[in-house]
């Protein structure tokens, strides 16, 4: 049991709403320090809309969405709102989700069903992808019974295309990359890696989750962006996630198939003797309808102008936290192509910097080889949160520094 928390049996007789609210409310994790761990929200009065949209719908059932009209529409939506920022096929299609882990789960397990029959000598069927595959795909390959082979990334933690065409076998059935990973923020070279998936005729699968929503709009703006969507020939699917940069309430993400009938891969039916069919849009059963509607309200309420206006802010604020983090000595922000930013010194622990803004109350994400820090600059972020989150690092990177044995902490990334 958490020390100083009190757990306790369902009680014999309820509690008044009023009583539940105020128990729930002293819970509230005061901003700005919450936002790092809450991050991509967006500014207030988006989230308020896709509070509201996600309450009136939070009661119907999602697991309807194949087939009552009123939710196939807007899920449908959705979908083709999403998967034309993606260069898409005329029959490009997609699913909703629940997060990244559930889209990636699902890439994996369409194209396994898919290798049935284009990878029949599969026996010990497997995964190739770079070192900074996310690991959902490990967790995932888990409960399919896939192995993950993981090959060795360049100076800039991209993934190496002769390393994945060494390490594809006759049991290979997917390659699988990121556009960008986390863990580096950078997009793999997803052209030359589809090509080697294509050459050996094996699914190819590009991880957008972090990215899927915010690149399109970097390209725009005329950020240096690899190709790594529909435009690159080879690839077969592609998971962007909504609750990240598309500043949609969680749970929502999306599968994209290239094509209609890769689609077919994914679903599932069950001729259940007692119930008849049984279909659902992916592995959820019942799943709140809330999410679904709410991405469809913050989707249109940004619209392409939206989200460049979003994404402007998201160039700034990277901006202004790379130039304050290199101002301090031994500091260093990591180059990315996309996000979140990372950042380490050169001069003192980072764990004892990270400890040390954890001790002031933010709720830091990181990585642990090599140790870092991650920032993932929410546009919600007000200047004040910024400035606060600024200040706190320059006296926590001070205090480590001068300390002859700073207290370090173990970074997390979950
Ligand atoms: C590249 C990438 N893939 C997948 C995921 C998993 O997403 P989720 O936590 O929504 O399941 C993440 C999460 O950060 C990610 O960055």
């Amino acid at each position: 049991m958490l020390e100083g928390y009190v757990v306790e049996p369902l009680p014999k007789h309820g509690t008044p709403a009023d009583t539940v609210k105020q128990a729930l409310q002293q819970i509230e994790v005061p901003d700005p320090y919450g936002h790092f761990a809450r991050a991509f929200r967006g500014p207030p009065e988006l989230q308020a809309l896709g509070k509201w949209a996600f309450t009136e719908f939070m009661s119907d059932n999602g697991f309807f969405s194949l087939y009552a009209p009123y939710m196939q529409q807007i899920e449908q939506q959705v979908i083709a709102m999403g998967v034309s920022l993606l260069h898409p096929e005329t029959d490009s299609t997609g699913n909703f989700t629940s997060g990244g882990t559930e889209s990636n789960f699902s890439a994996l397990h369409a194209a396994k069903e898919w290798a049935r029959i284009h990878r029949p000598k599969a026996r010990k069927p497997n995964v190739v992808a770079p070192f900074t595959i996310h690991p959902s795909f490990q967790k995932g390959a888990r409960y399919l019974d896939l192995e993950i082979i993981t090959t060795d990334l360049d100076a800039d933690g991209r993934g190496v295309p002769a390393n994945i065409a060494r390490a594809i076998n006759d049991d290979t059935i997917m390659v699988a990359a990121s556009a960008p990973s986390w863990h580096y923020a950078n997009i793999d070279p997803i052209a030359a890696i589809a090509k080697i998936a294509a050459d050996a005729g094996v699914w190819m699968h590009v991880d957008a989750c972090v990215g899927g929503y915010l690149s399109p709009f970097l390209e725009k703006l005329g950020e240096p962006i690899p190709p790594w969507d529909f435009r690159v020939p080879g690839v077969m699917s592609i998971s962007a996630d909504l609750h990240k940069y598309g500043y949609c309430p969680k749970p929502a993400s999306t599968i994209y198939w290239r094509h209609a009938e890769y689609q077919q891969y994914h679903y599932v039916q069950v001729d259940d003797a007692f119930l008849g069919p049984y279909k659902m849009a992916g592995f959820s059963g019942s799943r709140s309808a809330g999410s679904i509607f709410a991405a469809w309200a913050v989707l249109r309420h940004l619209g392409e102008d939206g989200y460049l206006r979003l994404t402007r802010r998201v160039l700034d604020l990277k901006a202004r936290c790379v130039r304050a983090i290199d101002a301090l000595e031994g500091l260093k922000a990591w180059q990315v192509d996309v996000m979140p930013l990372h950042f380490h010194s050169e001069k003192a622990p980072t764990p004892a910097i990270y400890q040390g803004l954890l001790d002031k109350g933010w709720m830091m994400l990181g990585l642990v080889q090599p140790p870092a820090i991650t920032v993932p600059l929410d546009p919600g972020l007000s200047d004040e949160a910024l400035e606060h989150f600024l200040r706190d690092l320059r006296e926590v990177h001070g205090r480590v520094i001068r300390e002859r044995d700073p207290k370090t902490g173990d970074i997390r990334y979950g």
